[in-house]
């Protein structure tokens, strides 16, 4: 049987507080979560720097790191490369690469170089199974309160659909504001889920009343609501 060596992971749970840290990154010294208090934040790892897939992401998630700003949500990078690796990659993806269309674009979220590997043991990216010596492909979303939201982790030979990153957080988000839930393959904009009734009483409840307050109910069980303002 293969044995992996799996002291060092540690792997944060949904609803667990996200692990503190501070580490240097290509925007500075950063503190978590102090210096992202009230703030979303996807923390997110790639295996290494100057690589295909990688590339690809970084063009991706920079070209819509306004669109997670409007969401009040902060982009936070990782890899085991080092401070000057980084500058030189991004340097690079912004004098050199032109893919699906985006060029000249410029990383401006802060990637963090953690070549001692102690931010990505926090946050169980390094698999010993896939590789000692590179995070696979790790996606954090952290709430405004510093936790564990949802988490994503993907292999190296598999680049990321950002737009599902995007869609994941407004349904998080949704689903906090207006106490629902969000079925599946939900788009914002689409109906959201109602939740159940605690109990027989209020079943009956909710099918009777359902017309009457604008829920569409499939089963006691499966109602829905639209969000858009009448
Ligand atoms: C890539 O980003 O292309 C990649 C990185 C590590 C291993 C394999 C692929």
């Amino acid at each position: 049987m293969e044995q992996y060596n799996c002291t060092k992971v540690h792997l944060p749970l949904i609803g667990e507080s996200a692990p503190e840290f501070e580490a240097d990154t290509t925007q500075g010294r950063i503190k978590f979560p102090d210096d992202y208090r009230g703030k979303w934040v996807i923390l997110f790892s790639h295996p290494a720097d100057f690589t295909p897939v990688c590339t690809t992401e970084f063009m991706t998630f920079a070209s819509m790191e306004k669109e997670f700003e409007a969401l009040n949500c902060k982009l936070i990078g990782l890899s085991i490369d080092s401070h000057y690796s980084h500058i030189a990659w991004l340097r690079t993806i912004k004098e050199k690469i032109e893919y699906k269309g985006m060029k000249n674009i410029e990383v401006n979220f802060p990637v963090i170089a953690d070549v001692k590997m102690e931010v990505a043991h926090k946050f169980g990216m390094v698999q010993s199974a896939a590789s000692d010596v590179s995070p696979v492909r790790a996606v954090f979303f952290i709430d405004p309160q510093a936790k564990v939201r949802a988490i994503i982790f993907y292999p190296a030979s598999l680049g990321r659909n950002f737009q599902e990153i995007k869609r994941a957080l407004i349904a998080m988000q949704t689903a906090d504001a207006y106490k629902v839930a969000t079925p599946a393959d939900w788009q914002p904009g689409d109906d959201v889920i109602v939740p159940p009734p605690g109990s027989c009483g209020a079943a009956k409840e909710r099918v009777e009343g359902a017309q009457r307050e604008g829920i569409k109910c499939l089963d006691w069980f499966l109602c829905f609501k639209s969000l858009k303002l009448k």
